[in-house]
């Protein structure tokens, strides 16, 4: 696996294999692999002739007040592991380089990166689309793979490649999760053993709003209210939003008609943890 930190250095790599002939396929992410990561890079595997990963913990995306010092990182761990599943790229950029000084360029997906997370994140899709974008002109991949647990993540994302013109077709791979439900997020390791017994209080509220679909329930309010009943059994778990909405405008559906994202979001101590389910 070649590692790359310039953005000249990876763009000309980049073009050597699509110069070839080769399709390349591209996994961005923020390190601290598990799971879930490694499960995109298998998608990237079967779909692409090469798989180039980067890792880089985004500094825009997260608030002031946020995580970002702490994120966990584990490079070299994740270098063996991205290896191990057969990368043949990675790039690993310094802030500086992704974000030269006098940067003031924004790409900013409007409405849409207001909503969910958007809304009790100020600033943070922005983050996301900026940097997916700078990726996106380092990498010039013919097809990019991100998770379905970021689910308004990937909404944002779609808008921006449709509304620039990027020439990258977007793979979104299902929420990977622990035995007894828990998505994986590399934020679970934040999490004490007390917490991470009542972080399944998200995946059991979805559960709980995915079998009443199941059983014919289609009124999104009656929904919520069942997920938030459940919700509500962890009073140690603080709800920051349970929404119904359309998985691409992301706004509140009254009646389920077709495939609608039901999308939670709390705070386990001081950890804010994300899981969803389609319902349809
Ligand atoms: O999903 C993530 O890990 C990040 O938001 C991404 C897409 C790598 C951008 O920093």
């Amino acid at each position: 696996m070649k590692i790359l930190s310039t953005i000249a250095e990876m763009r000309a790599a980049a073009r050597a294999v699509r110069r070839e002939g080769k399709l390349l396929g591209f996994v961005p992410t923020m390190g601290a692999l598990h799971e879930g990561h490694l499960s995109l890079v298998r998608a990237a595997r079967q779909r692409s002739d090469v798989v180039a990963a980067s890792i880089f913990v985004n500094p825009t995306q997260f608030g002031p007040k946020e995580d970002f010092s702490k994120y966990p990182r584990s490079f070299e761990r994740d270098c063996e592991l991205l290896q191990g599943e057969g990368v043949e790229l990675l790039f690993a950029p310094t802030s500086e380089e992704m974000y030269p000084p006098g940067a003031v360029t924004w790409v900013t997906v409007e409405g849409l990166s207001e909503k969910l997370d958007g809304k009790s994140r100020p600033g943070h899709f922005r983050g996301v689309t900026t940097v997916v974008a700078k990726l996106f002109h380092a990498v010039e991949p013919d097809v990019a793979f991100f998770g379905q647990k970021d689910a308004a993540q990937v909404a944002n994302l779609r808008q921006m490649v449709r509304d620039l013109n990027f020439a990258v077709e977007m793979v979104v791979c299902p929420i990977v999760r622990e035995a007894d439900g828990l998505a994986l997020s590399s934020r679970n390791a934040y999490l004490d053993s007390e917490q991470r017994r009542q972080a399944r209080v998200l995946s059991r509220a979805l559960r709980q709003m995915a079998a009443a679909y199941e059983r014919g329930e289609r009124n999104a309010l009656v929904l919520a209210e069942a997920g938030r009943k459940v919700m509500a059994e962890e009073p140690a778990v603080r709800l920051d939003y349970l929404e119904i909405v359309d998985p691409d405008t992301l706004d509140p559906v009254a009646t389920i008609a077709r495939p609608t994202l039901a999308a939670v979001a709390a705070y386990v101590g001081a950890t804010r943890l994300i899981d969803n389910v389609v319902l349809g």
